[in-house]
């Protein structure tokens, strides 16, 4: 008998998925919220093994409604809220609709809990993107924020109203900062597994370039099923409180690249374009996280780091496309993604 019930709102995404399997060892009952597209979108469920053992709620952060009766539903002892517009580049596209999901979905959820049970323990999926431009050196909970883009600035919005509800009703709420984390389950969009990806396919003769944007941009990434442990362990709390979740290393976007095509004996500089539509109208140069306090605190620390990540990823999507190549079929986003050179928005313009 499941000792617990979680929702987990976003759990078709990244994060999403390796938390349910997280919580379904743990003994929890899961419950998830997706949205209705025109195709299924389980994929990530799927290829953990995990979607036979989820409850599934179809919901939208945009329809209120919808966020109540997933709530009312699922009857949750934690409530982890996950489900976001979660690229930093689309938010430059559709800052209006990353407002209402990104941020204004947050106060939907937390309103729910407000009128169907305020001892419902949230957690925030906050991000190290609050703390903007403007930065040299590792970042702690009291590191001042500075969005610099529509998606940060609607995460800022969500972070206040979390700690707000905590302060104001006496939520058990907490904000995770979570620093960049990645694995074979990373949205093709995302500069990690667009590259894990390109390296593999061009090392098995099925692509021939890589087109990338800001190569100097620096992140601190951090391996994402590890992350999504630090976000239990913060609702196992006494308090609730928030916390950076980090690697404290940063590496340049340049040094991933460099790093993946050297992993399967590729020199990156044959095969690399820098490409003006990849630029983002504003980029973050640098993010670097203090996890001190997860660490003293959570006993959280990363286990995965920088080298081992990159080779990871692009070890896994050389073995999927191989076995593409062999005839197998099997869930797996990159065969269904269109090249981004049929892509055209405002900020990929050519
Ligand atoms: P992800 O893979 O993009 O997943 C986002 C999830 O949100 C998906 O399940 C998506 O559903 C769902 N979603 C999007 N719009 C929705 C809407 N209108 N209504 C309901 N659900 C919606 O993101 P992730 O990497 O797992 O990240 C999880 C959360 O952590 C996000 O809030 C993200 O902003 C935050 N975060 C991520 C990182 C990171 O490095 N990964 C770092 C800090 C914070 P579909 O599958 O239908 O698209
Ligand atoms: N996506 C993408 N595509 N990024 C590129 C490219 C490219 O072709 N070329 C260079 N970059 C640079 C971006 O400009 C950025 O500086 C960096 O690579 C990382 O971009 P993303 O992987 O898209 O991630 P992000 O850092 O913008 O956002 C991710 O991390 C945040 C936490 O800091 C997302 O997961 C957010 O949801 C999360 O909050």
């Amino acid at each position: 008998m499941p000792t617990k019930n979680a929702l987990i709102t976003g759990i078709t995404g990244q994060d999403g998925a390796y938390l349910a399997k997280f919580l379904l060892e743990k003994g929890y009952a899961v419950y998830g919220t997706y949205r209705r597209l025109s195709t299924p979108n389980f994929w990530r469920l799927q290829y953990l093994n995990i979607f036979e053992q989820v409850v599934l709620i179809p919901a939208d952060l945009v329809d209120a409604g919808s966020m109540v009766e997933a709530v009312k539903i699922s009857e949750p002892d934690e409530i982890y809220h996950l489900a976001a517009q979660s690229f930093v580049g689309a938010s430059f596209e559709q800052p209006i609709g990353t407002g209402e999901i990104t941020g204004l979905g947050v106060t939907r959820i937390l309103e729910a809990i407000r009128q169907i049970n305020p001892a419902i323990k949230f957690y925030q999926a906050s991000t190290s993107e609050l703390y903007g431009n403007g930065h040299s050196s590792s970042l702690t909970e009291n590191s001042p924020f500075q969005p610099s883009s529509p998606y940060a600035a609607a995460k800022l919005y969500g972070y206040w109203l979390t700690k707000m509800y905590r302060e104001s009703y006496k939520f058990f709420a907490c904000n995770g900062i979570l620093f960049n984390h990645e694995s074979p389950l990373r949205g093709l969009e995302f500069v990690t597994r667009k590259i894990s990806n390109a390296v593999a396919k061009i090392s098995l003769g099925l692509e021939k370039e890589l087109h990338l944007g800001n190569l100097e941009a620096k992140r601190d990434w951090g391996y994402a099923p590890e992350y999504v442990e630090s976000m239990w362990r913060m609702l196992k709390e006494k308090e609730p409180d928030d916390y950076v979740i980090a690697t404290n290393e940063a590496h340049k976007v340049g040094e991933f690249v460099e790093k993946a095509f050297d992993s399967l004996g590729l020199d990156w500089q044959e095969y690399v374009e820098v490409d003006k539509r990849f630029f983002r109208p504003q980029d973050v140069n640098f993010l670097q996280g203090d996890y001190s306090k997860a660490k003293r605190k959570l006993a959280w620390r990363p286990r995965v780091k920088f080298d081992k990540l990159v080779e990871r990823m692009v070890k896994e999507d050389l073995e999927r496309w191989a076995r593409w190549q062999k005839g197998e079929r099997f869930p797996w986003d990159a065969p269904n993604y269109p090249n981004e050179s049929n892509i055209l928005t405002r900020t990929l313009k050519v």
